[in-house]
């Protein structure tokens, strides 16, 4: 790949076991540069949809039993196909609220202070919705989240060092939390490396893969995670509004859920309408009340696309793709002075990868409309001179440059990367 040339990029598309799957979605004209906020539309997430819908109307209240599947057993049979994507067993997995109400159910049941271990340790970089979700539990048991969230820095702004996080975990830690994949960094943690790290200190540690789940395969039950979260919309192409995903390591099943709701009773008593609670015995435990049927319709085809492709081969794909880029960015770009704020090594990358620059906003919009406009040249003339020279970047300096393997080809990649290149040489002129 050295002589990178468009005839290879070519043949790696004529080449691609994925490339068919790009017509199941509904694209758009230039490089979708959301795949990590919200995934496409395929036509199967709208079948599944549809079709649930007829039942509706066929079944009425009697769907949640004559339905196929039944809604009843829905969130459980959905999450429970997400098994082989994140190495878990699929009475581990269920699906239902959002991955912020899934992890504030999880830090209730898990995030128990005591003695001297009180803090929950998470990182800078973070999500933010983890760290209200985290500070928040923390104030719910009467202590100061200033004082007991620890926070992890990060040495440049945009990575995060494992060995920093686990030198973090010291005998005052009960819980930690981190990300599988940085959100603004693109950067893919070692989560072994880190739940082995907590393992062997006597702490509980929860990840959050939101953008990974579908594009990096994981092995939560191997590494010993306690608990994890993460949305379905992004590479899962779930939609919006779609149910997210709780993970609960059997070990935890004989726990009582600390938010308990009627959907998480045992599902052979749960009509019996008793007043004290006894939880399902399995992740199912930690539902809630009536589960978003219709919005979880449309996972059910389009995690079954992802399944039937393979998350290996997404894998592969994925990081082919972020690869060529990469080369590309060191040939074209980065003389042009954007800074790759992505790890280059591909066992540290997610599925996106992450630029840094003055006039990041404007380069994503002319990706996103696949062509170089003179209001995109404003835009980014008038970013550039906003931005101090030596200032540090921030969120709205980063190029977030997400490459979906479904539905992303070859071509795409090095595309954009002649775009960007096109822009950069255009502001030098
Ligand atoms: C890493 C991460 N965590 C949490 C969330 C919040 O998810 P939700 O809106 O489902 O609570 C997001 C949303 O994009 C996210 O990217």
């Amino acid at each position: 790949m050295e002589h990178t040339g468009i005839e290879h990029v070519k043949a790696l598309d004529a080449q691609d076991p994925l490339a068919g799957y790009t017509a199941h979605f509904y694209r758009r004209a230039g490089l979708y540069m959301e795949s990590n906020g919200l995934g496409l539309l395929c036509r199967e997430a709208e079948r599944t949809a549809a079709r649930v819908m007829q039942e509706w109307g066929t079944f009425a209240c009697d769907g949640w039993m004559a339905s196929d599947p039944p809604w009843f057993f829905y969130p459980e049979r959905l999450a429970g196909a997400q098994a082989p994507l994140v190495g878990a067993e699929p009475e581990e997995l269920v699906l239902g609220g959002t991955t912020t109400t899934n992890l504030h159910s999880a830090l209730a049941t898990f995030y128990t202070p005591q003695g001297r271990r009180t803090k929950l340790l998470i990182d800078a970089l973070n999500f933010p919705s983890d760290r209200y979700a985290a500070e928040s539990q923390i104030a719910l048991r009467g202590l100061d989240p200033g004082q007991h969230c620890k926070v992890v820095p990060s040495r440049d702004g945009w990575r995060m060092e494992e060995e920093d996080l686990i030198a973090a975990m010291d005998e005052t830690v009960a819980l930690a939390l981190f990300p599988s994949v940085l959100h603004e960094g693109g950067q893919l943690l070692d989560l072994a490396r880190l739940a082995e790290g907590a393992r062997a200190r006597g702490i509980l540690i929860g990840f959050d893969l939101s953008h990974s789940v579908g594009v990096v395969p994981h092995a939560l039950g191997a590494i010993g995670a306690d608990f994890a979260v993460w949305c379905n919309y992004k590479y899962l192409n779930g939609g919006p509004g779609c149910p997210a995903t709780l993970y609960i390591n059997r070990r935890h099943f004989g726990r009582r859920p600390a938010l308990a709701g009627w959907h998480g009773y045992n599902k052979n008593r749960q009509f019996s309408m008793l007043p004290h609670f006894e939880a399902a015995g399995t992740a199912g435990g930690w539902q809630h009340g009536s589960p978003h049927i219709l919005n979880m319709a449309p996972l059910e085809g389009s995690q079954g696309l992802v399944l039937q492709a393979g998350i290996g081969t997404i894998r592969e794909k994925s990081l082919a793709l972020t690869g060529l880029f990469l080369q590309l960015y060191d040939r074209w770009i980065a003389p042009l002075g954007p800074v790759l704020a992505t790890p280059r090594e591909a066992d540290r990358r997610g599925g996106h990868v992450t630029l840094l620059h003055p006039a990041a906003k404007a380069l994503g919009a002319m990706l996103e409309q696949g062509v170089l406009r003179p209001e995109h040249l404003e835009r980014a003339r008038e970013q550039l001179a906003a931005f101090e020279p030596g200032a540090r970047y921030a969120r709205a300096q980063m190029l977030r440059i997400p490459f979906a393997p479904l539905y992303t080809r070859y071509e795409e990649v090095w595309n954009a990367a002649a775009a960007i290149r096109e822009m950069l040489l255009a502001l030098e002129a």
